[in-house]
């Protein structure tokens, strides 16, 4: 990957930082110091990552199992982890169809490890930025079958479209195209729950101003979920969204989140 002319390994990328909280092994010496660096400042950070992808599992399991969702759509998924959204689903009902979003090439280098999805289902990846939502939707419609329910994962990318780039919209352009039936799921970063996170969003904004971090208060994102009815238990921290045990419920996470049917 280091070939790539668009990967820059010198510049830390939120993919690949992440990954290395993630305990993965796709990223590079100056992801590394700024993973280490967010640690520093936030001592809770790969707890924090690590309940994301339970909240992410929890959330895609509840739409696969008891909303009955079989089409995902899954934007800024991020490098292949542990318990990928097509694992999760079509473990659940294996005919279930993804569509993994992301605007990093080096997702793109790791995508085929998200492509590897059951015979029966089918999984896609499309690499393109959130902020053009159009294109997204006239991709993902090679996949996906738009008059049928489709949930929609936004988790732990929304702070990094700030508020001149309208999260709100881009949410309004994907759902309203979506039918109803249709869920929406966020997972969004904030200062709320642990103050440190805002020295924690300013460095990494000054290690990569080209993804300026936006946390958000509660209030701010169940705004994101207007028009929508929320599921309960309605917009809490992400490890009090329908733990499935103590320690899940337990576990430190700075994001706000929750799931929203489309009425
Ligand atoms: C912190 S990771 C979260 C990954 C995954 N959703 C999860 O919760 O485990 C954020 C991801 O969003 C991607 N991303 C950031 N801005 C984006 C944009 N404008 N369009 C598409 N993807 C974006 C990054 O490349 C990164 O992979």
């Amino acid at each position: 990957m280091a070939g790539s002319p668009e990967i820059n390994p010198t510049v830390p990328h939120p993919a690949r930082v992440y990954d290395y909280w993630l305990g993965g092994k796709d990223n590079y010496e100056a992801d590394r110091r700024a993973a280490a660096e967010a640690i520093e400042i936030f001592p809770k950070t790969v707890q924090s990552a690590r309940s994301c992808r339970a909240f992410l599992s929890r959330a895609v399991s509840y739409l696969a199992a008891e909303a009955g969702i079989r089409q995902f759509l899954d934007l800024g998924s991020g490098l292949p982890s542990v318990r990928n959204t097509h694992e999760v689903a079509q473990s659940i009902a294996p005919e279930s169809r993804v569509v993994y979003v992301d605007n990093d090439p080096v997702v793109l280098v790791h995508a085929r490890a998200l492509l590897t999805g059951s015979p029966e289902g089918a999984t896609s990846y499309i690499q393109a930025d959130i902020r053009n939502p159009d294109l997204i939707l006239a991709k993902a419609a090679e996949t996906l079958d738009f008059s049928q329910p489709v949930a929609v994962m936004l988790l732990a990318v929304l702070h990094l479209i700030t508020d001149a780039q309208d999260p709100a919209g881009i949410i309004r352009t994907v759902m309203n195209t979506v039918p109803p039936g249709s869920y929406l799921a966020i997972g969004h970063h904030t200062a709320d729950i642990y103050p440190e996170l805002r020295e924690f969003a300013r460095r990494m904004s000054e290690l990569n101003p080209d993804f300026p971090a936006t946390l958000r208060g509660r209030q701010q994102v169940a705004d994101l979920f207007t028009g929508l009815d929320i599921v309960t238990p309605g917009v809490v921290q992400i490890s009090r969204w329908r733990p499935e045990s103590d320690l899940d419920a337990h576990a430190a996470a700075a994001l706000w989140g929750g799931v929203a049917r489309k009425p």
